[in-house]
């Protein structure tokens, strides 16, 4: 069975473009394989200076997956630096990477570009990131797009390891979803943080429902035919959140004449919030029983550390090393 491995960066709350575009993928993933999750809270540090923050984010995160149906009896998850054996292979294939491959790195320079003076760890980033893959005989590592280059820069350095020091490391296929949906946002442009367009998974009721009310839609009267009814940004969302006869049903009408933005945002409300109803009980019960979650993390670590320790000891000894 191939071995499935993803990083998920404890960098703020979950919004709907996390979970239909990266969660639910990898989620759906782990019933056909031997999946491997982690919470990337080392990767966290090149940005983030507070250590309250990033253990609420990192908590945070754990709730949310668990919630929203990572399995821990079918997955291993656990958090990054539980294995900190991850930050020596880091040395290890650091040794081997060449200065340029990271200076052409896209997000480093996207980063810098914008004025962000960047510490060793970003321009390091990617090295961390392989050795997070590496150092689990991974084959398959679903990403978005975004991601594409550090996989590719896994699979230089896997390579190059090889050539130099013997057959140590699997290289590691590429899976970039290319079709992975992409949820508009707010505003109408990708829902994305940085754009402060998201409508979040979990939080205050009344807050998102403002949210969703507050979408701003053009002029034309509820009696109005509107024959672009799909591009209409509530229908757009209704179709991740609702049955589909359901959003059919409002865009006909939507179409025709007659529903008025108002009640179709209401609509929306309604689904957006029944949908994810299941997953924020789950996640309050989880939240009660926060010793639980951290016994899970504890139970994958271990298993994710044997599999580390096991890779690890194979590239000290055709290194030399110990
Ligand atoms: N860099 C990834 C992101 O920003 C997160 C990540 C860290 C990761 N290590 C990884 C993803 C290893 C896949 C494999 O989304």
């Amino acid at each position: 069975m191939p071995r499935i491995l993803t990083g998920i960066t404890p960098s703020g709350t979950l919004h709907i473009g996390n979970y239909f575009g990266a969660m639910r993928p990898a989620i759906e993933l782990q019933a056909g394989g031997d999946a491997y999750y982690f919470i990337a809270d080392y990767h966290s540090m090149t940005a983030l200076t507070d250590a309250k923050e990033r253990l609420a984010y990192t908590r945070g995160i754990a709730l949310d997956w668990l919630a929203c149906g990572l399995d821990p009896a079918k997955s291993v998850f656990w958090r990054q630096s539980d294995v900190p054996e991850v930050c020596e292979l880091m040395w290890l294939i650091g040794s081997l990477t060449p200065m340029g491959l990271l200076e052409r790195a896209h997000s480093y320079k996207d980063k810098t570009a914008k004025g962000i003076s960047p510490n060793f760890g970003l321009f390091a980033y990617p090295v961390l990131m392989a050795a997070d893959i590496l150092l689990f005989d991974t084959n398959v590592v679903p990403v978005g797009k975004d991601q594409k280059q550090h996989l590719e820069m896994t699979r230089d350095i896997a390579i190059k390891f090889n050539q130099t020091y013997g057959d140590t490391f699997v290289v590691p296929e590429e899976k970039i979803a290319e079709d992975v949906a992409v949820i508009p946002g707010l505003d109408g442009q990708k829902m994305s943080k940085s754009y402060g367009n998201t409508v979040e998974i979990f939080g205050d009721e009344k807050a998102l429902r403002k949210k969703i009310m507050g979408i701003v839609m053009d002029s034309r009267t509820p009696a109005e035919p509107k024959p672009d009814a799909e591009k209409n940004l509530a229908i757009q969302l209704l179709k991740h959140v609702a049955p589909a006869d359901v959003s059919a049903d409002l865009e006909a009408r939507l179409r025709a004449g007659g529903l008025g933005y108002g009640d179709l945002k209401k609509a929306l409300f309604e689904h957006y919030w029944n949908y994810f109803a299941p997953y924020r009980a789950k996640r309050a019960e989880l939240a009660a029983n926060f010793d639980y979650v951290d016994k899970v993390l504890r139970d994958g670590a271990e298993r994710a550390r044997a599999v580390a320790t096991n890779v690890m000891s194979r590239a000290r000894k055709n290194c030399g090393l110990r």
